[in-house]
């Protein structure tokens, strides 16, 4: 790559909302906000703190099963949409990316939330595309199966043709 190309190149930073933290203990420390994965204020702290500090995008990571060793956070977060759109409402510039699976979805219904959330912020929606690695998501779902890896890819790459079409 010549010296011109590489001077363009940009490292685009993300700043993850995960609560208290990805540690199993870290709510218990005195200055932590114990209840930050449900805590709409502190979220919104947060973000307006990444956008001042000229953070590319927040992320809400998500998955869809939970067991005994599951870190706190992940108990109660928040749906990351739903905390995305009201996000959305008090921060001006900074992209809203979260996590939805392609699993346990529908392409019409996340086409449209994705596009709701880019509507409301005026076009810094984006979607961390995942299939769920858990079995246990199944469980969640009603399903019998939890597909395993490829064809869990197969669907994700169906489901991303379809979901562009619909946009
Ligand atoms: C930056 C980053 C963020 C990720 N966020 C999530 C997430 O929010 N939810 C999830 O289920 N998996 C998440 N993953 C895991 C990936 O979806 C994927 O399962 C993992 O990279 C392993 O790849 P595989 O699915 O081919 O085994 C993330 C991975 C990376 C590198």
């Amino acid at each position: 790559m010549s010296d011109n190309a590489n001077n363009q190149r940009q490292l685009r930073l993300g700043a993850i909302l995960h609560g208290a933290s990805g540690n199993m203990s870290a709510w218990r420390h005195p200055d932590a906000a114990a209840d930050a994965s449900i805590n709409l204020e502190f979220n919104i702290a947060s973000a307006k703190k990444a956008e001042q500090g000229k953070f590319d995008f927040v992320f809400v990571a998500d998955g869809l099963y939970i067991n005994e060793k599951s870190i706190p956070h992940f108990l109660n977060r928040f749906e990351p949409l739903t905390l995305l759109a009201a996000l959305s409402a008090a921060t001006d510039k900074i992209g809203l990316v979260g996590t939805l699976s392609t699993s346990y979805s529908d392409p019409f219904t996340v086409a449209r939330q994705f596009a709701s959330l880019d509507h409301l912020s005026n076009g810094r929606a984006g979607w961390n595309v995942v299939t769920s690695p858990l079995e246990g998501s199944a469980k969640n779902f009603s399903r019998k199966e939890h597909p395993e890896h490829s064809l869990r890819y197969r669907i994700a790459g169906e489901f991303l043709d379809v979901a562009k079409g619909l946009w």
